[in-house]
């Protein structure tokens, strides 16, 4: 037991890779919410939430034993009544098992649905990983044509434009399952052939996980790589015309991006496009991934539908959004801040009512109460950003006025109540 665990110092700070958002970190996070949706819905798509556990088994069947996820990375815990229950890890299996349950299939297709939450993982803790982490995901399900996948490309592209930042798109085609499986065969025979080169940690992946080798950021292994067979030599016709038309998708939207032969992702449902989209950080070098996505067409079969529902998606790292975005990106300065001054006890009730009228023209209210001299709470309006405060007290309720006070250029005036609404809305 650390001696911290001994004086109970712990319990008053946030589990390790969790945090709490308030002030700014919550506004902006919310802020980049509304416009992450605005764009979502107008490209047709709505929203969906399932919750934040599921049965185990969507996991370990749709993101698949060997990957760190499933291996490694899962809360998950048995219940009282035994049923074993995961905390999601990622949105894209617990989508798919509610299309499945609500007979989505039955609806027109494809479905556009987009969702936003936390979801977790036991990673280690470090700047842009998070146990409880943050993604906006959209899935398009149930069609199957490379619009598809530019369009779910475009659409992430366009909300990670409002970071303010450059973004540019790695793109790579895993091909069909078969073309993948007879390339895993040839992958682990080559590994096999160079298993004593790999580092250590990757030697076990040879039978579970070949291809998350080649990702690997080992250097001996890196160096093995450089010879490793391409899966690109493996694919068929119809595979290459497909991952044509969507390189040619983002050609034509004038979308950046660059065909990256190691890009395999770190999940098992994928099959032909993947994609992740990254950003230069101040060194000119990639930043870690803002968002990630691809073509899923077998998942629904892995969770244990009888038939294959083809789809595409993406996952958007709030978290990694926020933490690169200008620093303007996220703040809706939009709403004016007023603060509300009732000096004395029997203004109280007239205060509030006034709090409603500039609530209602569109501003923000700043509530304050004071005994007398309004001094104190006029320098907290100040420091608080209000452009403007308006001093309540037993005189003004008597004249039927309120006093406004610029905050910015120190002016006041004193209005008829009446007046209020239109004088915020034209000033
Ligand atoms: P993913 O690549 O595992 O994909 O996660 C998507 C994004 O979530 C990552 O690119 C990253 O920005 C963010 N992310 C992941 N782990 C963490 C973490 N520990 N802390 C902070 N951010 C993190 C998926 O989850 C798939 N479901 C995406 C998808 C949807 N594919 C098809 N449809």
């Amino acid at each position: 037991m650390s001696s911290n665990e001994k004086n109970n110092d712990h319990l008053l700070q946030a589990p390790r890779g969790t945090r709490d958002f308030v002030g700014d970190t919550y506004d902006r996070k919310a802020d980049f919410y509304r416009q992450a949706e605005a764009i979502a819905r107008g490209y047709g798509f709505t929203g969906i939430e399932t919750p934040v556990f599921e049965h185990t088994e969507i996991f370990t069947k749709g993101v698949g034993e060997g990957t760190d996820i499933v291996d490694k990375e899962m809360y998950n815990f048995t219940t009282a009544g035994g049923d074993r229950l995961t905390l999601r890890p990622e949105g894209t299996a617990a989508v798919m098992r509610a299309y499945i349950e609500h007979g989505m299939g039955s609806m027109p297709q494809p479905l556009y649905l987009y969702y936003t939450g936390p979801f977790f993982r036991h990673e280690k803790p470090q700047k842009g990983r998070y146990r409880q982490l943050y993604q906006f995901g959209l899935e398009v399900m149930g069609g199957k044509n490379p619009m598809y996948d530019i369009l779910t490309i475009k659409t992430g592209y366009n909300i990670l434009k409002t970071s303010g930042r450059e973004i540019s798109v790695q793109v790579n085609t895993l091909g069909s399952v078969s073309e993948r499986q007879n390339y895993l065969e040839i992958l682990k025979k080559f590994y096999q052939e160079h298993q004593s080169q790999l580092a250590e940690s990757d030697q076990y992946r040879i039978e579970t996980n070949p291809l998350r080798i080649l990702d690997s950021k080992e250097p001996s292994t890196k160096t093995i790589n450089e010879k490793a067979p391409l899966l690109q030599d493996q694919l068929g016709e119809a595979s290459k015309a497909y991952f044509d038309a969507v390189t040619k998708g983002l050609e034509d939207l004038g979308i950046p991006y660059e065909v990256v032969p190691s890009l395999v992702r770190g999940l098992d449902y994928y099959e032909h496009t993947v994609f992740e989209y990254v950003t230069k950080d101040e060194q000119g070098a990639n930043s870690l991934a803002l968002g990630g996505g691809g073509r899923y067409d077998g998942l629904a079969e892995m969770i244990g539908h009888k038939e294959s529902v083809p789809a595409v998606g993406l996952g958007l790292g709030v978290d990694r959004i926020l933490e690169v975005a200008h620093d303007d990106a996220y703040l809706d300065t939009s709403r004016k801040k007023v603060s509300i001054i009732a000096i004395g006890d029997k203004v109280i009730g007239e205060a509030i009512k006034i709090a409603g009228i500039v609530a209602g023209s569109g501003c923000e209210v700043l509530m304050q109460a004071t005994d007398s001299n309004p001094g104190k709470p006029l320098a907290k309006a100040e420091k608080a950003g209000a452009s403007y405060a308006i001093v309540v007290g037993e005189e003004e309720i008597a004249k039927n006025t309120v006093t406004i006070k610029n905050l910015t250029t120190g002016d006041q005036e004193e209005r008829s109540k009446e007046d209020l609404q239109d004088y915020l809305m034209k000033h």
